[in-house]
């Protein structure tokens, strides 16, 4: 009939599906979007504040259980809760602690902004991960280790949106390294070293045709440290992005907790200990002591 569309459970317009979600576009008008969306156990989403303060998102929990930190309480929301955003100052992260579906009413046309990211994002990792299944893991856990430390530091959201997609996409460039060289057990001569280093560079140039500016800046400095001895411009202090000073900390230590090819993963406590010895010369104090206090929070020390 005119004027009414009736959908049957299961169908959807577009869909995307991501490693943590799934999110399918079930209704568009001019000002309205409707979405069904899943996250999948033990990851984590967030509810960003808007730049435009008309901007209303209603969400409506169907299955399974979130938890959340809102003004210092823990909240969990389970089917039937929702929540209702609008003029949103600060982000609000949730874990996920079982499979979870909701619905989002927006007023904001952002399927196909989220679709396109997410579509994009989807391509270049599946394709380093074939290579090596480690970089797309380490990827995600470095965005949610990087997220904890800059919401400790409260950092602005657009400092947080640009951080989170910088640590998704930092070591995309991983891509054009052999793989004998990433799974190399031992020492890396000089020669690949030097492969090794342009992967900051190679990862910008990967996804330069959609994001631009402090995204790309703090992707290539991710292997930057305090005292000149990182690549691939051996910035020092305050010539590296803040952002880029909080990767590297995620990024050590994720590196260092998880099992390679050739090694056993190191403790939580040991690599912690580890980056606190370099504190000051290669990572930032106050980056530090936050993912100090973070990991204490979390459990993992
Ligand atoms: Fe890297
Ligand atoms: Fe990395």
């Amino acid at each position: 009939m005119e004027g009414l569309q009736i959908g049957k459970k299961d169908q959807f317009i577009e869909k995307v599906l991501l490693n943590s979600t799934e999110l399918r576009l079930l209704g568009s008008t001019s000002g309205l979007e409707i979405m069904h969306q899943t996250i999948y156990k033990n990851r984590m989403f967030y509810l960003y504040p808007s730049d435009n303060p008309d901007v209303t998102e209603f969400i409506y929990f169907i299955s399974g259980k979130v938890t959340g930190e809102i003004n210092k309480e823990k909240v969990e929301l389970v089917p039937g809760d929702y929540c209702l955003v609008n003029g949103l100052k600060d982000p609000v992260h949730f874990t996920a602690l079982t499979d979870v579906t909701y619905l989002i009413v927006t007023t904001e046309h952002s399927f196909s902004h989220i679709s396109n990211e997410i579509l994009t994002l989807k391509g270049f990792v599946n394709q380093v991960e074939k290579k090596d299944r480690y970089t797309f893991l380490h990827s995600e856990r470095v965005a949610e280790y990087s997220i904890m430390i800059a919401k400790k530091l409260r950092l602005s959201p657009e400092q947080l949106k640009s951080l989170y997609l910088a640590a998704g996409y930092h070591d995309v460039g991983k891509i054009n390294v052999p793989e004998e060289i990433l799974n190399k057990p031992g020492s890396l001569t000089d020669e690949e070293f030097d492969i090794i280093k342009k992967h900051p560079v190679d990862s910008v140039k990967m996804i330069q045709h959609i994001y631009s500016g402090k995204i790309l800046k703090i992707i290539e400095q991710h292997h930057e440290r305090l005292n000149g001895s990182g690549y691939p411009y051996g910035l020092k202090e305050d010539e590296i992005l803040f952002e880029s000073k909080i990767i590297a900390v995620a990024d050590t230590f994720d590196a260092m907790t998880e099992d390679r090819a050739y090694r056993k993963a190191f403790s939580a406590q040991y690599a912690l200990e580890e980056i606190k010895r370099l504190s000051g010369t290669h990572y930032d104090e106050k980056v530090v002591a936050a993912f100090e206090a973070v990991l204490m929070e979390e459990g993992k020390i």
